[in-house]
């Protein structure tokens, strides 16, 4: 029989995401309002592994929901994708009287997740990184604000790209997914959006720039995803320049900027209601399940299906960034 939880660990792990603290937050207040003794783990399952934690109580997630980051620090372990860390993990669970334990991460976060509740633990994951790319949910927190980060940024470069009549690349993060790419392109009128989910012909591409040149357009933007198969954008200007010396074009990698900042409104919301539903979930007798927004719904996403990067590129999204940048 399962022991009665009593005590509620809460980590953050992998990359970090605007909207983690918030989170934290979330999970740890709701957690003593319900009764739970809250227990913080420092730097993810590396901390977990080396028993860096420390009791939290109201005031410890106090000022924090504004704040970009994670208060308890984060990383990614490489130990933990052994069974020795694993079985390490659990035992230091056990030995530091963390009955249960709420995740705040990616897939990589998610697959140590799996393996501690194969081993008794109870887990409740949240979604937690910039790349929106798990599966059953429709948003994960800190995916907002790195839009906006990326909307700031580019809305800039388009003043200079248009004062010099230039092609600019822009690459931005993603993992291996293309959320932030296509969703940035809309909102930013970009020409085009680049996307490890789609092939990309370089002639197409640039007949698409050149057209916009023929109507009259003085500049153009292409968002691309960063993508280590391909070289991302650095690779890809290069091969338009090479076959189309004519553009005077530019890179800008936004690079980590996207992971800083303070959450966006909704970026807390969503931290806030998810981080509430991990108590919750507990309570509900839920085990090994991310929490999920659908519709604006939480939802109870297994482990299994939160990691199957299935959700899929609208295509309609990509067509808009197409019809509405003539
Ligand atoms: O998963 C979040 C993310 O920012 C990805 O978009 C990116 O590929 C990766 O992390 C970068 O990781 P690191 O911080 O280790 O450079």
């Amino acid at each position: 029989m399962e022991k009665q939880i009593k005590t509620i660990g809460v980590l953050t792990s992998g990359g970090d995401a605007p909207g983690m603290n918030a989170a934290v937050r979330a999970v740890v207040r709701t957690g003593l309002h319900k009764g739970f003794r809250m227990i913080g783990i420092q730097r993810g399952y590396n901390g977990l592994l080396n028993g860096e934690c420390f009791e939290m109580n109201l005031r410890s997630v106090s000022n924090i929901i504004s704040a970009g980051g994670t208060i308890l620090y984060t990383a990614r372990c490489l130990e933990f994708k052994t069974k020795e860390g694993q079985d390490r993990g659990a035992a230091k669970c056990r030995e530091l009287g963390i009955d249960a334990l709420v995740v705040i991460g990616g897939d990589g976060s998610y697959r140590g997740a799996r393996e501690l509740a194969h081993r008794g633990i109870p887990m409740i994951g949240l979604p937690g990184t910039i790349d929106n790319d798990l599966g059953g949910t429709d948003s994960t927190i800190g995916y907002d604000t790195a839009l906006n980060t990326i909307v700031e940024a580019v809305d800039k470069l388009r003043d200079t790209a248009s004062s010099h009549e230039r092609l600019f690349f822009v690459e931005v993060m993603g993992h291996t997914a293309g959320y932030l790419a296509m969703n940035s392109a809309i909102a930013t009128g970009s020409e085009a959006a680049i996307i490890p989910e789609m092939e990309t012909e370089v002639d197409q591409l640039a007949e698409l720039i050149n057209h916009g040149f023929r109507k009259s357009k003085n500049s153009a933007i292409v968002i691309v995803a960063e993508n280590p198969k391909t070289g991302g954008a650095t690779a890809l200007a290069e091969r338009v320049k090479k076959e189309f010396p004519q553009y005077d074009a530019r890179v800008t990698i936004l690079g980590h900027i996207q992971r800083g900042g303070s959450p966006t409104a909704v970026d807390r919301i969503l931290a806030s209601r998810m981080g509430e539903a991990a108590i919750e979930a507990f309570l509900d007798e839920q085990r090994n399940v991310m929490i999920g927004i659908q519709n604006g719904k939480i939802v109870y996403v297994p482990f299994a299906k939160a990691t199957m990067h299935n959700k899929g590129i609208d295509r309609n999204s990509l067509d808009l960034v197409k019809i509405l940048s003539i």
